[in-house]
């Protein structure tokens, strides 16, 4: 357990940033949010460290006794993504250097080259010291290692460092040529010292190597993670350790496999009001989130894992903005209860903010936060009173398992592959067409579990590969086998047409999948921006077509105009005791949300809450003992949703509907049976 029994509460708290007395202060109104725990430390290197070697954790010392003494635990967090100017200076050669080769300086943070031996060492001496005069500390819950690892960097350590994870990848250098297709405009290497980051360069870059580099980085940084750790299990084998995560499409790290890594995955997520609605981009993050934290589950190696805080596919909000304000979209007020619990039903072991108390200056100085500018006296207090009760009040919660009846595909490697600028369409990305499936899978109902190839499937109804671009051998066995064996699969385009080094799969489209598929495309039709094609269902397709042969599969819609009207758009085959569907193009909303509801209802699955109505999100927790169905209703207007048992939110008994008022929550332990 992270917290023995409650629901995580808090934020980044940087004391470090304030006199004394306001430390005191801050330790009473954490108690009277009912705050569980805090996150500090994360930038306080210089505070630390002011100077090569001279220690001043007398401050520290105080603040966490301050923190026990008012009962708050602290996620207490190694400060290594922001060295002092000290070492920028005395480390030249430990500063970043970009693709176009600028070499970056001190002023923000981050600026530092995981790859350089002095950052690496620099990194282990605080964090031993920190280790080691903490061990005991009773306000110590978790620790936190980093702050959203994702920077990268050409310089020649990065680029040593390239080299040497490139030779343990392939050994030799024929198949490094090969593996990159070099034979292409006359990049064959002829000695190692010729193989280089992918630095600026003319035209289109090397896309394989630009694959193998996001790879890379995603080892180094982890292999810099896992220093830190061992340094902090040996000191403390009980306590976990994470690291907060930052999604992106820019962020180098595989987020699944690290999760075997961490003992409990944490994410930061800052979902805006531009794009898809806030509520898909929380239900998404907190997902992929939940898909990370299984994943990691199945592969830790370490002893004693069932005990872990994450072995169940829980996982901690590590971060988010209490007000949006930062991201420039409006605020509404009462949306930070909803949201925060909207993250506790997908698995969440709480919700924590950036951050604590707004900063008077400094980069960051109007990111919102639990006690703002304003002060206590202010909507945003009173709200994180407000929440704070409400979280304890679901503490049971934690003991539930998100049932989910489908399972998604989603690939680090795939979403890196599709980003390369060689692509006969740019508006195809594995991300997004994994959130267009999610959004579709949502608003259908069905709840879905992020997995990665080679995960078991057993338990799921319905496996859904949205571009899942990449695929090596293992992985068409994967969906071969699971198919065969009486599996369903919904196959999106772009999924399985090139191998696990960006090289295309010959012979027609999807190469990994034809088989399966029963069919085989022989062409792609990427569409222009607004074009739509009519689809003979109804329905329209958008940014992609193309033209797909049957070679066994039946069609189940089809275009219905332009170059390929009368030709198959959806297609559907029976393999060994399974169904797989294909899907050739981005299909409207409503189409696509009936396809994926008919293929999850042929393959057994049903929706969470047949009766929510739209705009209500449900979500159910399952522990052996118990159920507990989250309702979140998101519209203006109050919602009845038909289910009985006691609503934790009010402690009213649900007999057989309960009311949620507009925006509210209802979080109801089930009656047995349901
Ligand atoms: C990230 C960082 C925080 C802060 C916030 C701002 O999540 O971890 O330090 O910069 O973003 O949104």
């Amino acid at each position: 357990m992270v917290l023995d029994g409650r629901l995580c509460y808090g934020g980044d708290y940087n004391p470090e940033q304030w006199p004394a007395e306001v430390w005191e202060q801050d330790v009473e109104l954490m108690r009277r949010a009912r705050v569980t725990l805090v996150t500090v430390g994360v930038f306080a290197w210089s505070r630390l460290e002011p100077a090569p070697g001279r220690y001043t954790f007398d401050w520290l010392d105080r603040v966490l006794d301050l923190l026990h003494a008012g009962g708050i635990r602290v996620a207490l967090a190694t400060p290594t993504a922001s060295p002092p100017p000290w070492f920028s200076l005395a480390h030249p050669d430990a500063l970043p250097v970009t693709a176009d080769g600028v070499r970056l300086h001190h002023g923000s943070r981050d600026t530092y080259c995981a790859a350089a031996p002095a950052y690496r060492a620099a990194a282990r001496r605080i964090t031993g010291l920190l280790a080691e005069r903490y061990a005991d500390h009773p306000a110590l819950a978790l620790w936190h290692v980093h702050n959203e690892y994702g920077t990268t960097c050409h310089c020649h350590h990065a680029e040593t460092g390239f080299r040497r994870w490139l030779r343990d990848r392939y050994r030799d250098l024929d198949t490094l040529n090969d593996a990159w297709t070099t034979s292409f405009w006359s990049q064959h290497h002829s000695d190692w010292a010729q193989v280089s980051t992918p630095r600026a360069t003319q035209y289109l870059p090397n896309p394989s190597q630009v694959l193998d580099f996001r790879r890379y980085w995603s080892d180094q940084l982890l292999a810099a993670y896992v220093e830190q750790r061992d340094l902090l299990r040996a000191a403390t084998p009980t306590v976990p350790v994470t690291t907060n995560y930052v999604l992106g499409d820019w962020v180098p790290v595989d987020h699944a496999r690290w999760a075997a890594e961490v003992d409990l995955v944490a994410i930061d997520h800052y979902p805006s009001d531009a794009g898809p609605a806030v509520e898909e981009q929380i239900a998404l993050g907190a997902d992929l989130a939940r898909g990370w934290a299984r994943h990691g589950a199945r592969h830790r190696v370490r002893a004693g894992d069932g005990d872990l805080p994450g072995t169940h596919g829980s996982w901690l909000l590590m971060e988010t903005a209490p007000n949006p304000t930062y991201t420039r979209t409006p605020t509404v007020p009462g949306r930070m209860v909803r949201h925060s619990l909207a993250y506790v039903a997908r698995g969440s072991r709480g919700a924590m903010f950036f951050q604590w108390r707004a900063s008077r200056g400094g980069a960051e100085l109007f990111h919102s936060a639990l006690v703002p500018h304003a002060g206590p006296d202010s909507r945003i207090f009173r709200e994180a009173v407000e929440l704070g009760g409400l979280l304890d009040r679901l503490a049971e919660v934690d003991a539930g398992v998100v049932e989910a009846p489908v399972a998604l595909a989603w690939d680090a490697a795939s979403g890196w592959a599709l980003q390369q600028r060689a692509l006969p369409s740019d508006r195809i990305h594995h991300h997004t067409e994994v959130a267009v499936a999610h959004r579709a899978l949502r608003r259908a109902g069905y709840a879905c579990d992020p997995v990665l190839p080679g995960d078991p499937l057993a338990g799921y109804a319905l496996l859904v590969l949205p571009a899942l671009y990449l695929a090596d051998d293992d992985t068409a066995a994967w969906v071969r086998d699971h198919v065969h064996g009486g599996g369903h699969v919904v196959v999106g385009y772009l999924s399985g047409v090139a191998d696990e080094h960006a090289r295309i799969r010959l012979g027609g489209y999807p190469g990994a999948y034809r088989d399966v598929l029963g069919v085989r495309v022989e062409e792609f039709h990427p569409l222009a921006d607004g074009e739509e094609v009519p689809l003979t269902g109804g329905g329209t397709g958008r940014f992609w077509a193309e033209t797909v042969r049957l070679a066994g599969a039946e069609p189940v819609d089809a275009y219905a105009a332009g170059v390929l009207a009368g030709q198959p758009a959806v297609t559907r085959h029976r393999y060994g005791d399974g169904v797989a569907w294909y899907v050739s193009t981005r299909a409207d909303e409503d189409t696509y949300r009936r396809l994926l509801d008919e293929a999850a209802r042929a393959a057994g699955a049903s929706p969470t809450c047949p009766d929510a109505p739209p705009g209500v999100e449900a979500v159910r927790r399952r522990s052996p003992e118990a159920s507990w169905l989250f309702l979140l209703n998101h519209t203006g207007a109050a919602q009845r949703v038909p289910t009985a048992g006691i609503d934790l939110i009010t402690g009213a008994v649900v007999e057989d509907a309960v009311t949620l008022p507009a925006g509210g929550v209802a979080v109801v332990r089930e009656r047995a049976g349901a």
